[in-house]
């Protein structure tokens, strides 16, 4: 009988999403799924304070789309999901992110950044992912003159984490690097600068100071509100994560960034004069936080030069975009800031 070659069945690409209930993790979900591509997302998250089923609940009903509760430091979970889902890939968002809470605590920090990224490692090995990126940030790399604007982070300058969350994300990086040169495992890095936008847990600055104004309450800027910080909104991240996933080179670090310094004092000013709010009246200046780094800045040109990803959205449009997604979302985070939330926030903030 005449046989008819098929051609070979393509293995659709399943990535598990670690993370994916938290800011940026669910914004690349949302991206990926809107992007339409041929894909199976396995979103997993621990759902801890920051992890929010809201953040993902319109998108579960897309049969691309799985969510499992889960947390990366448990291996016999990770490996079973991975298993049952064919994970072929994995982009590793899953961390405790948050600076102050590092300076109250940095356990967690140490256990979900540096133990849960190596088990996921472990785990990825053993069953022979073909990428593994592991979400990074500028924030290992330290801190900037202020003196010397052309002096950016570059991948090659060196680690000098200063707070215990930067320090937890070093480490995961350096055994990511690790990983790569012992075992030749298929992983790339990505360090990206300070992420605005939608979903952003209102612990962080900008979701913090847009949510207090519209509660009528001041915000509090810490020191003398001159740090600096390389805004980029977070679609502009996920597309450069999509595109270091696709185009890569294995063991490769790349630096994320938005060309968009700004101090402290500009980006409230910036939030007041949006919201109709006085300086006078609204911003009360508060005690600095502890080693808290003066200036990041990052240098894109390899990600531009190299994998040709340049950021598309513009601050000054997509900060009015975000001010108007908390203006229009108020349940999602008035449910947010209640119970737990408040007890942190007496904590952070009353003896300032
Ligand atoms: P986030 O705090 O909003 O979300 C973190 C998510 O991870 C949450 O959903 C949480 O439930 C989940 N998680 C925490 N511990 C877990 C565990 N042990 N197992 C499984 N899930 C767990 O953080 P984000 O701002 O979305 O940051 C995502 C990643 O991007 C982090 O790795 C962070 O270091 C990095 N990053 C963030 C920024 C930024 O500006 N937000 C900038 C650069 C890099
Ligand atoms: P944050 O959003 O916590 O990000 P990161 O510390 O990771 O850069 O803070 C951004 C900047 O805003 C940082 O310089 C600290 C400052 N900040 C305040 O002035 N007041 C606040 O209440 C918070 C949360 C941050």
């Amino acid at each position: 009988m005449h046989q008819v070659d098929c051609p070979p069945v393509k293995a659709k690409r399943t990535i598990l999403v670690t993370g994916a209930a938290g800011f940026i993790g669910s914004n690349f979900v949302r991206l990926l799924l809107r992007q339409d591509h041929d894909l199976k997302l396995v979103a997993f998250d621990k759902l801890t304070y920051a992890g929010n089923m809201a953040n993902l609940s319109d998108l579960l009903s897309d049969e691309r789309l799985v969510f499992v509760k889960g947390d990366i430091c448990d291996a016999a979970t990770v490996e079973s999901t991975m298993r049952e889902h064919g994970v072929s890939e994995v982009v590793n968002f899953a961390a405790e992110s948050h600076v102050d809470r590092s300076i109250l605590g940095s356990g967690p920090f140490v256990q979900t950044n540096v133990v849960g990224t190596q088990v996921l490692l472990d785990v990825s090995r053993s069953l022979g992912v073909s990428k593994f990126l592991q979400v990074s940030t500028d924030e290992v790399y330290g801190t900037l003159p202020e003196d010397k604007p052309e002096v950016k982070f570059t991948e090659e300058t060196p680690l000098a984490p200063n707070s215990p969350y930067s320090a937890s994300k070093a480490a995961a990086d350096c055994l990511v690097r690790s990983y790569f040169h012992t075992f030749g495992m298929p992983v790339l890095t990505t360090r990206c600068s300070n992420n605005y936008g939608p979903y952003q847990f209102p612990e962080k600055l900008i979701p913090l100071f847009v949510t207090n104004l519209i509660e009528g309450k001041q915000v509090p800027l810490y020191g003398d509100g001159l740090n600096v910080r390389d805004w980029l909104y977070v679609e502009d991240h996920c597309e450069a994560i999509w595109t270091v996933l696709n185009k890569g080179k294995f063991g490769e670090v790349y630096n994320i960034g938005g060309n968009n310094e700004l101090n402290n004092r500009t980006i409230t000013e910036v939030i007041l004069r949006e919201m109709g709010a006085s300086w006078e009246k609204s911003v009360k200046f508060v005690k600095d936080r502890p080693g808290h780094d003066r200036r990041y800045a990052i240098d894109a040109s390899k990600i531009k030069n190299e994998l040709g990803w340049e950021p598309r959205f513009r601050f000054d449009s997509a900060i009015v975009q975000t001010i108007n997604w908390y203006r229009s979302n108020e349940q999602w985070w008035r449910d947010i800031k209640s119970g737990e939330y408040l007890k942190y926030y007496q904590m952070q903030y009353a003896q300032r």
